[in-house]
């Protein structure tokens, strides 16, 4: 069995479906259940026993060292974070606390686990920490996709907590001879998105009737990967990777954010032929700090292990709109007064 932490987050959900879709291997997942932990994600799999759900903390030891001697899992997968750059701005201590101290944690239970198995299942264990481009810092125009070699320059506390959190991880191979693999990844878009993030955001307020806020000038480039390529990668780096090593993972999509927010507005214009969606599109104070550009070279897990991503943007953002359009119930669950709360506060300020 494998351990996922972080797995009612929108890849940790995106990423159990699919595990169980195609193994029977079973999944502890422990997820601490914050603001963007969601269990409605995973109701299909309420009477599957191949799913077994723990609410928890990575950084709350006796509970991963409980989690670990019960169920021994052969693989753990760390997805548990929090994810949000301008949440980050606002209150950088939650991305410390988990980001950092808690992967510190964890992988302190891990390595007392993993000392103590038999020589054979040590060897097979893995330990596998999903981090992101951001780590590499801003691109400007015209140079080269950020390779694994890119040194490490993280612009925002939510990036600088998980270059410190891939650090650690790396220490505990280089040290401790753990055996771990780090994936870094760009942006991801799919269903079970939280809607503070660009696609989701925009579809949903476009739905909603609401401005679509562009950050500055618009033009600050993210590499999208949809959501089941990132998790297609993230099996094969189980299955195929060295320990020690870091891959890339990216899906050659770069766009300019304005170019995102303007191809969802002409797809829900399909769906919707009276709507003028173009028309909310409101430009706002930019985002403190605000990195330019991101974008991958997947040289590396292209040719080692034979990963391709499977969709293009243009089919995976008709899949993504298709979702959000066909989930509304979905959306109006997580919209609760925490969620209305911190669209006050994020917006109201940019204005
Ligand atoms: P998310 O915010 O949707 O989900 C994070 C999940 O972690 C939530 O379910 C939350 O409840 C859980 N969590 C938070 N703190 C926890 C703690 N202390 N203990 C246990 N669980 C905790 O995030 P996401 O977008 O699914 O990202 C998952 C991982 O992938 C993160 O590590 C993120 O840095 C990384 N990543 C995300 C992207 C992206 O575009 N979304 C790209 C590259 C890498
Ligand atoms: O690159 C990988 C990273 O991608 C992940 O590590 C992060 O967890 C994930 O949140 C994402 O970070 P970004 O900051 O790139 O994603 P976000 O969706 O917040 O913003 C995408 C771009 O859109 C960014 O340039 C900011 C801009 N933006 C965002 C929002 C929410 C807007 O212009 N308007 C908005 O309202």
């Amino acid at each position: 069995m494998i351990l996922i932490t972080g797995g009612a987050g929108f890849i940790g959900s995106n990423f159990v479906l699919d595990w169980l879709a195609q193994s029977d291997e079973r999944i502890v997942n422990l997820d601490k259940l914050t603001y963007a932990g969601n269990l409605h994600n995973l109701s299909s799999l309420s009477k599957d026993p191949r799913h077994i759900f723990v609410q928890g903390d990575i950084g709350d030891t006796k509970l991963v060292s409980q989690i670990l001697a019960q169920y021994q899992p052969r693989a753990i997968i760390n997805l548990a974070a929090e994810s949000h750059v301008d949440r980050s701005i606002h209150g950088p201590e939650d991305f410390i606390q988990t980001n950092i101290l808690g992967t510190f944690r964890l992988l302190e239970a891990v390595r007392a686990y993993w000392n103590e198995l038999e020589s054979i299942t040590q060897q097979n264990f893995r330990f596998l920490h999903i981090s992101t481009d951001e780590v590499y810092g801003s691109l400007t125009q015209n140079v080269p996709a950020f390779t694994e070699e890119h040194r490490y320059k993280p612009n925002s506390p939510y990036s600088a907590s998980k270059a410190s959190s891939d650090h650690l991880v790396r220490a505990y191979h280089h040290t401790y001879g753990l055996p771990v693999l780090t994936t870094n990844c760009s942006n991801n878009y799919g269903p079970f998105q939280f809607p503070e993030k660009l696609i989701p955001l925009i579809i949903v307020n476009a739905l909603a009737g609401k401005s679509l806020p562009v950050y500055g000038d618009g033009q600050q480039i993210r590499d999208w990967l949809f959501v089941t390529d990132h998790c297609s990668a993230i099996r094969r780096v189980l299955e195929a990777g060295i320990p020690g090593e870091t891959y890339n993972i990216g899906g050659w999509n770069e766009k300019p954010n304005i170019e995102i927010i303007q191809t969802i507005c002409t797809l829900l214009e399909e769906s919707f032929p009276s709507s003028t969606f173009h028309k909310l599109i409101t430009y706002v104070k930019d985002r403190p700090g605000h990195d330019r550009r991101y974008a991958i070279n997947a040289t590396k897990i292209e040719r080692e292990l034979n990963w391709r991503p499977a969709e293009s943007f243009e089919t995976g953002i008709r899949k993504t709109i298709q979702w959000y359009l066909n989930n509304q119930k979905w959306i109006a669950n997580i919209q609760t007064g925490a969620y209305r709360e911190w669209i006050e506060k994020n917006y109201s300020r940019l204005r």
